[in-house]
């Protein structure tokens, strides 16, 4: 049976790092973190497991990482989890990883340290850190991004036929030189959705990284081009809020010069000029089925884990009409 002592020495720490990072102390450094996260799992080492599991059994606590605390796309996404957690008896912890596995390193350290009942995770890239939770034996779901490599109870929206239904739209409506804006590789939405433009269209495809900036940016990029695109389809709200704002700043006509659809729908997606086409996500559902699927987990740790992939639905609006006759 691995000891701390035998973690540290893998990791190259000592043993009251080792404790730090385990006890989800802020202060150590990310990359010892990982370090530390990885040796726990190569080792397979468990802290004292009969103090765990006592103490865990009386934990009403449940983490939720999700990965950029700014976009109001989490938002009713939490409060679906929340509403089931209260109604269960548990207690929500909101940890926010920036959209940086690095962080979420950190707050998956504090999850296990806390002893937390369960914990929700939304990755912010490649579930390296969820894995130890896994191995830990923590009840784990993951919602709206998938953990590679994982076999956990996983709720997601059906990226791909969301896409694939927004790109197909702009191409009946008319549009030829169709472009694609999408997150990071590596994050599930990101590469579902651009998997889902590809069923349709062949165009011009930028990378940025789920934010308004990088969506500003990516825009210009394509605006740049020798042979413009004539229409985007941009893979999450933020970066769709930053192409919009980069369209007005180059007086790009919309829908007159550049068709647009958007994924996530935004509370004001109706009230812009011209409103936003956009795939709406099912935010309050998708929390509050990750958040059953916990409590049937927390209670029977055995059995088959599940995937649930909830619809998606496209909200036609102004910014996606047909283009003018030439
Ligand atoms: O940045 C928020 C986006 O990433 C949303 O589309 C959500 O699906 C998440 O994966």
């Amino acid at each position: 049976m691995p000891t701390i002592y035998d973690v540290a020495r893998q990791a190259a720490v000592s043993a009251a790092t080792v404790s730090r990072v385990l006890n989800g102390n802020k202060t150590v450094d990310p990359a010892m973190v990982a370090r530390v996260l990885t040796a726990v799992r190569e080792l397979g080492y468990r802290p004292n497991a009969v103090a765990r599991n006592l103490r865990r059994s009386q934990t009403t606590l449940w983490a939720v990482i999700i990965s950029d605390i700014g976009n109001p796309f989490f938002t009713s996404m939490v409060r679906g989890i929340e509403d089931v957690a209260q109604h269960s008896g548990y207690s929500v912890v909101l940890c926010n990883s920036d959209e940086n596995p690095d962080k979420e390193a950190v707050y998956v350290a504090a999850a296990l340290s806390q002893q937390m009942a369960g914990v929700i995770i939304a990755s912010s890239g490649n579930g390296k850190a969820a894995k130890t939770l896994i191995d830990s034996g923590t009840p784990v779901v993951a919602i709206d991004r998938e953990l590679p490599r994982a076999s956990v109870d996983t709720v997601v929206a059906d990226n791909e036929g969301g896409a694939e239904a927004a790109t197909r739209h702009l191409a009946e409506a008319g549009y030829q030189r169709i472009a694609c804006i999408t997150g990071p590789e590596g994050v599930s939405t990101a590469d579902l959705r651009l998997r889902g433009y590809h069923r349709v269209a062949d165009g011009p495809v930028r990378r940025a990284d789920l934010r308004e900036q990088g969506g500003y940016d990516a825009m210009a990029s394509l605006l740049a081009e020798d042979e413009r695109p004539d229409a985007v389809f941009v893979a999450n709200n933020l970066m769709a809020v930053g192409a919009m704002r980069c369209l007005a700043k180059h007086k790009v006509a919309v829908p007159g010069e550049l068709g647009l659809v958007g994924f996530d729908d935004l509370p004001w997606a109706d009230l812009v000029r011209p409103s936003l086409t956009t795939v709406a996500q099912p935010t309050y559902e998708l929390g509050r089925v990750a958040a059953r699927l916990l409590v049937d987990r927390i209670h029977t740790p055995a059995g088959k884990p599940s995937t649930i992939v909830l619809p998606t639905e496209l909200h036609v609006r102004e910014s996606s009409a047909r283009p003018p006759a030439p």
